[in-house]
């Protein structure tokens, strides 16, 4: 920090002096530890020549002690890595058999990844609201469950759970299936429990932007075994594999379409390196955001997102939310002004207005109801007849309406040093007063 800058100085974008002007770290949780131990576990796949999971020269196994490993830490009974978050939904959604009739309650905010995994299986997407935890809001689920609901896809969206509890004893009291998507939640929990084991399946992505990342990548758990078996199944090419690693066409109740969405070694790899790494990561992420949390709260000019359990927390994002749309928008120019950004093409400091497919109405193929099909497919299909005026424009959820126009993000690097932290903590407490007095709050 420009040790000058004090909360009573000029904002920086009325011509006062900034808080910082070098750019906070890039976001990419896991990114920034990649090292040592991956290139050790990457290269034994190498010189053995054997990145195919299932047989080959010398096999590592890394997929393998992944999923091991993973039910160890977080206490599954089985996991499944794939090639990516996006393929784990659709497989979890093609695991429960969900399909033209039926209906999956999903959040309005949240990723394009869970619509579409929905909408591939024939199945409509129905929209509920969020709530002060921006996730999704267990009194308007209640609201929304029909005769055709057949599951709920729960997303623990920008690194931390929300109501998860009550969440699944609705799903447990309507006998309906819980899908967890915790790819933005790796090493979360919610009252010492791991993510994804409160629904019937749990998915998670190893993605670049993700808690760890072996870039691309994904996992699935379950404690169900025929569950299990027949995710192993449609990750794959529709039948179980032998001890050999062959496909197995003999038992009739695993003869399924399988997915093409199997682990490479390579991605293992990185993926076990980096899981190993997981407390250190979201372990940064958690204490700096908490430590910026503290300091900023208590100013009048903005609310913080509620998080119910703090200890589950994995720390990446930190949202705020403004009186108005347009102090919100004032809010990120004045925090980017005072250097409260990242490197050129980041997405550091921005208004939830421009963080794009996480928002239901901007997903122009669910809004435009698009099918990959000339046939229209799944919206034509007469057992979706029921979902002829869905309507997915903007306006079909109040509260994510307006927490989208009201609300900032901001980025928490994993490697947040003690004067980025203060230099955030400041340019807030600054910006807040700038707002406080612009706007009358
Ligand atoms: C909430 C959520 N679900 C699913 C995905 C899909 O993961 P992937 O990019 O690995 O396909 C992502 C991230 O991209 C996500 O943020």
């Amino acid at each position: 920090m420009d040790t000058e800058v004090t909360v009573l100085d000029a904002l920086a974008i009325d011509g006062g002096p900034p808080v910082r002007t070098t750019p906070l770290p890039w976001e990419l949780p896991g990114a920034h530890y990649i090292g040592a131990e991956e290139r050790e576990l990457i290269d034994a796949v190498v010189d053995a020549q054997s990145p195919f999971r299932f047989y080959g020269f010398d096999l590592q196994a890394t997929v393998t002690r992944l999923e091991n490993e993973w039910c160890e830490r977080f206490g599954h009974r089985f996991a499944l890595g794939v090639s990516s978050g996006t393929a784990a939904l659709t497989i979890a959604v093609s695991a429960l058999e969900l399909g033209p009739g039926d209906e999956v309650l999903v959040p309005g905010y949240l990723w394009v990844s869970c619509v579409s995994a929905v909408v591939s299986a024939g199945a409509i997407p129905r929209l509920v609201d969020i709530d002060d935890t921006f996730t999704i809001d267990p009194a308007d689920l209640e609201n929304k469950i029909t005769s055709r609901t057949r599951a709920v896809l729960c997303v623990h969206m920008s690194g931390a759970p929300g109501r998860i509890d009550r969440v699944a004893d609705i799903c447990a009291a309507h006998d309906i299936a819980l899908i967890e998507d915790c790819a933005q939640c790796a090493g979360g929990s919610f009252n010492d429990r791991a993510v994804g084991r409160f629904g019937d399946i749990g998915i998670f992505s190893f993605q670049l932007n993700k808690n760890m990342t072996s870039g691309e990548g994904g996992l699935l758990v379950t404690d169900d075994e025929a569950l299990y078996r027949r995710i192993v199944a449609l990750h794959d090419l529709g039948y179980p594999r032998n001890p050999e690693g062959r496909l197995d066409t003999a038992d009739p109740s695993y003869q399924l379409w399988g997915k093409g969405a199997r682990m490479s070694e390579l991605a293992g790899a990185m993926a076990l390196a980096q899981m190993r790494k997981l407390p250190k990561i979201t372990g940064a992420m958690r204490k700096a955001k908490w430590r910026i949390r503290e300091a900023i709260e208590g100013c009048a000019a903005f609310t913080m997102r509620s998080i119910i359990d703090p200890a589950g927390d994995t720390g990446p994002f930190l949202i705020t939310t403004w009186p108005s749309a347009e102090a919100a928008s004032y809010a990120v120019e004045a925090l980017n002004a005072e250097g409260i950004r990242g490197p050129e093409g980041s997405l550091t400091c921005v208004r939830m207005r421009d963080f794009g497919l996480h928002w239901y109405f901007n997903i122009s193929s669910l809004t435009e109801k698009r099918s990959n099909s000339r046939d229209g497919f799944p919206w034509t299909h007469p057992a979706n007849d029921f979902a002829a005026a869905f309507d997915y424009g903007h306006g079909a959820l109040a509260r994510a309406d307006e927490l989208h126009a009201r609300s900032a993000i901001l980025s928490i690097a994993s490697i947040l040093g003690d004067e980025d932290v203060a230099d955030i903590v400041m340019a807030f407490k600054k910006v807040a007063r700038g707002v406080e007095l612009r706007f009358g709050v």
